[in-house]
């Protein structure tokens, strides 16, 4: 495959303002929505999430949409992991969906908060009970020996909690984050994409169409 060749073309129905919600959080889920309906696009919550550290060092990773609601948008993870330590440091975000099949991007940008310890506690009492374990055994964004150790600590908690319920453990919860601004971007021929910005103003949101 040659990257600096390979070009796909987006015909899709352009983006029109008076057809999105006046909610970007209601637009959102719309096309939250729209991507669980298309069968190829596997975790249509998976979004890039981007935090910056203590010295200004910018990272980016996955991470897992578990909620969506009038508050924001909400994440799963350690609070002790090298995202939790910057969000410390610097608590204002970006997130970036994709959906390729759909030529459709979204971003976020807002402020991140742990979510309370009632909300962490039903999510993690919602996941499988091996991914409970793991969240003991790995101790996010630490090194490690070798993947053995790994294997040794799992087996240490499956032990341990045998026969009972997986509590969760303190190191691992949810954050909340609070949006500012949100862009949708459609895909068009000839990158003549659409792109609407929603941002807040006071308790509503204006929209703004940017240049492609
Ligand atoms: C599709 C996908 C989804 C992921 N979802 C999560 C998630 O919800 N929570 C999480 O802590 N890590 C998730 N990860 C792993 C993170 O990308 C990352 O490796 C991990 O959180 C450690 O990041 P950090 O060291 O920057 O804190 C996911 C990875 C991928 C590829």
């Amino acid at each position: 495959m040659n990257i600096h060749s390979s070009r796909d073309t987006y015909a899709s129905a352009p983006l029109l303002e008076g057809e999105v919600a006046a909610d970007p959080i209601e637009q959102l889920q719309r096309w939250l929505d729209e991507a669980y309906a298309v069968q190829e696009i596997r975790e249509p919550n998976a979004m890039c999430l981007s935090t910056v550290d203590r010295e200004g060092r910018v990272s980016s990773r996955m991470v897992l949409l578990r909620g969506l609601d009038g508050r924001g948008l909400t994440f799963y993870t350690s609070y002790f992991s090298r995202k939790a330590h910057a969000i410390e440091a610097h608590p204002r975000v970006a997130v970036a969906f994709y959906w390729p099949a759909l030529h459709r991007q979204v971003r976020v940008e807002g402020t991140a908060a742990p979510l309370s310890e009632d909300e962490s506690d039903a999510y993690f009492a919602s996941r499988p009970r091996g991914h409970q374990l793991g969240a003991w055994a790995s101790e996010q964004s630490e090194r490690i020996e070798d993947r053995a150790t790994l294997a040794e600590r799992m087996a240490h908690f499956e032990e341990r909690f045998e026969g009972d319920d997986v509590p969760r453990p303190h190191s691992w919860g949810g954050y909340l984050i609070a949006p500012t601004y949100l862009e949708f971007w459609q895909g068009q021929p000839n990158r003549l994409h659409d792109r609407l910005a929603y941002e807040r103003d006071g308790r509503r949101w204006s929209i703004a169409r940017l240049q492609p």
